[in-house]
């Protein structure tokens, strides 16, 4: 294993940590997909991650924090923000907050916008991390922009191999997409990314009412570019809502109702279990991708509760 592979230990965190404060770049997991993290008040390392990923600089990073507290000293937290963030933090829901003058967040990490995105992710390695690092630390899911998420360690090094400072091996991520993102900077509050939390159980837990955007008040930019573009995408051209898959395809199934002997096939959950197809939906798109077949074409997946989510994924991946 190359050099720049370590599995999870106390000696990872001292290493992570001390590769933070110097500038360099570290794939940590969280329990939605692998991060790159990257010292947010460090313009060369920020600027090292944009390039990367080569990411577009007008998308702006999630900052990662171990407690409100550590928050405050960058976003304001109205009640509302906080009855949320003290129900459902740590754990795979973003915030957009407005933005407090401070020194610990560079305008670049954040392209320069007035609010800033901010989680505390439920992932012991992250959040030992952080308190090691004493600050803020800015994550971007560790893929190629554009490409599918990482949602384990060699899926970082299949994409960045050497090119990367560190990547931390602690398994694989326990929810596999994405954190949902909610805009409170607007009223009414809006969801700028389908995530695993939905709304209603957000609704249920706190009585507050957050939107799902639709086309009307979708920002073009800068506020969510990750929501308008071509995402999560395999090499491989995908077609989703396709039972029958023809000679030359990679089958990507779901349940029981349609078994064929279709060669290559993978199925996110035998028994059409959505979390389990969540879970396993970016590792058996990089590994159908690594086939270079004709087409990946996609049987339909129930679009409900987190099929939402796998859907809207899928449904970007396939533009
Ligand atoms: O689950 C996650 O959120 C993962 C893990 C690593 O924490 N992170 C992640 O980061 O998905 P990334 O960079 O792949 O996606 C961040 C999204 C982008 O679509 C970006 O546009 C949006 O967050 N974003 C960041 N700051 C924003 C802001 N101030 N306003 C609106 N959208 C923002
Ligand atoms: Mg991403």
């Amino acid at each position: 294993m190359s050099k720049n592979f370590l599995k999870e230990s106390n000696n990872a965190v001292k290493i992570a940590t001390n590769y933070l404060k110097n500038g360099k770049l570290v794939s940590i997991k969280t329990e939605t997909v692998y991060g790159i993290a990257c010292n947010p008040s460090d313009i060369n390392a920020i600027k090292k991650l944009y390039e990367l990923k080569n990411r577009p600089v007008f998308n702006p990073l999630i900052i990662h924090v171990d407690s409100i507290s550590m928050a405050s000293n960058f976003v304001v937290f109205n009640e509302d923000a906080k009855r949320i963030a003290k129900k459902f933090w740590p754990g795979p829901l973003t915030l957009i907050l407005p933005k407090i003058k401070n020194n610990l967040i560079n305008e670049f990490s954040i392209s320069g916008l007035n609010t800033i995105a901010v989680r505390i992710p439920d992932s012991k390695i992250f959040l030992d991390i952080i308190k090691s690092f004493g600050n803020p630390i800015a994550a971007p899911s560790a893929n190629e922009s554009g490409y599918i998420s990482s949602t384990n360690a060699q899926h970082v090094i299949d994409s960045f191999g050497k090119k990367i400072d560190l990547v931390i091996d602690s398994g694989k991520c326990e929810l596999g997409l994405e954190s949902t993102i909610i805009d409170l900077c607007i009223k009414p509050y809006l969801v700028r990314r389908l995530g695993i939390l939905n709304v209603e159980k957000i609704f249920n837990e706190t009585g507050i009412n957050i939107k799902i955007a639709d086309k009307k008040n979708k920002l073009k930019k800068p506020n969510s570019p990750g929501q308008i573009e071509k995402h999560y995408a395999p090499r491989t051209p995908l077609m989703m809502n396709i039972k029958k898959p023809e000679q030359g395809d990679a089958f990507l199934n779901f349940g029981k109702d349609c078994i064929n002997n279709h060669k290559p096939s993978l199925n996110l959950s035998m028994d059409g279990n959505l979390e389990e197809a969540a879970q396993n939906l970016f590792d058996f798109l990089r590994r159908l991708d690594k086939l270079s077949m004709n087409r990946i074409v996609v049987t339909p997946i129930p679009d409900q509760g987190l099929g939402k989510t796998i859907n809207e994924r899928l449904n970007r991946a396939s533009l």
